[in-house]
C-alpha cells in the first residue's frame, strides 16, 4: 500500500494553532481544541494526547480518541522511552516494536515527541495512527512544529 503523505495537513494544524489567542484564561481549552484539529485531519482511529510529566511518571493529560493508558513509567513504552532519551520517535509498525505498551488493538503506527518548556521536559505528544506508517521527515518535523507551539498552552 502506498505511504499517505501527511505534511500538508499537519501544516493546517500549525497555523491553525497560530490563529490562538494568548489569553491565558483560554490555554487549557486552547490545548484541547489544538489536539481536536490534529485529532481531525488525521481522521477516524487516530489518537492524539499529551502524556504530562510528573516527578515520577506520566500522567495521561488532554486528548483525542479512545480511552487510554493513564499512566506510563520512565523508559517504558514509547511515551517513556520518548522521555527518557528526549528524542522524537517514529515507530512504523508497532506489532514490530519491542519496547511497546498497547493501549488499543486498532493502533497500527506512532509518534512520540518530546515537549521541553525553558529546558524542562513537561510532555510527549502521543500520535497514534490505525495504519501502518514510514513516517518521512518532512512529516516529523511537521509533528514537531505541533509540539512546540502546543508548549505555548501548556
Ligand atoms: N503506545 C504507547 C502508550 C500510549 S498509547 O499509545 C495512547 C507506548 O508504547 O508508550
Amino acid at each position: 500500500m502506498q505511504n499517505i503523505d501527511l505534511t500538508q495537513d499537519l501544516e493546517s494544524v500549525v497555523l491553525g494553532i497560530d490563529a490562538f489567542d494568548d489569553e491565558t484564561e483560554l490555554s487549557a481549552a486552547h490545548l484541547h481544541n489544538a489536539l481536536s484539529l490534529l485529532h481531525q485531519v488525521l481522521g477516524e482511529g487516530s489518537w492524539v494526547g499529551l502524556y504530562l510529566a510528573t516527578p515520577a511518571r506520566l500522567i495521561l493529560g488532554p486528548f483525542q480518541g479512545t480511552p487510554a493508558c493513564e499512566k506510563i513509567a520512565f523508559g517504558k513504552g514509547v511515551v517513556g522511552e520518548c522521555y527518557s532519551s528526549e528524542k522524537t520517535i517514529t515507530v512504523k509498525d508497532v506489532t514490530k516494536r519491542a519496547n511497546y505498551i498497547c493501549c488499543d488493538a486498532t493502533a497500527k503506527s506512532e509518534i512520540c515527541v518530546p515537549m521541553k518548556k525553558d529546558g524542562c521536559l513537561v510532555a510527549v505528544l502521543d500520535v497514534d495512527l490505525p495504519y501502518v506508517h514510514e513516517y518521512a521527515d518532512k512529516e516529523v518535523v511537521a509533528f514537531e512544529k505541533i509540539a512546540a507551539k502546543l508548549l505555548r498552552f501548556c
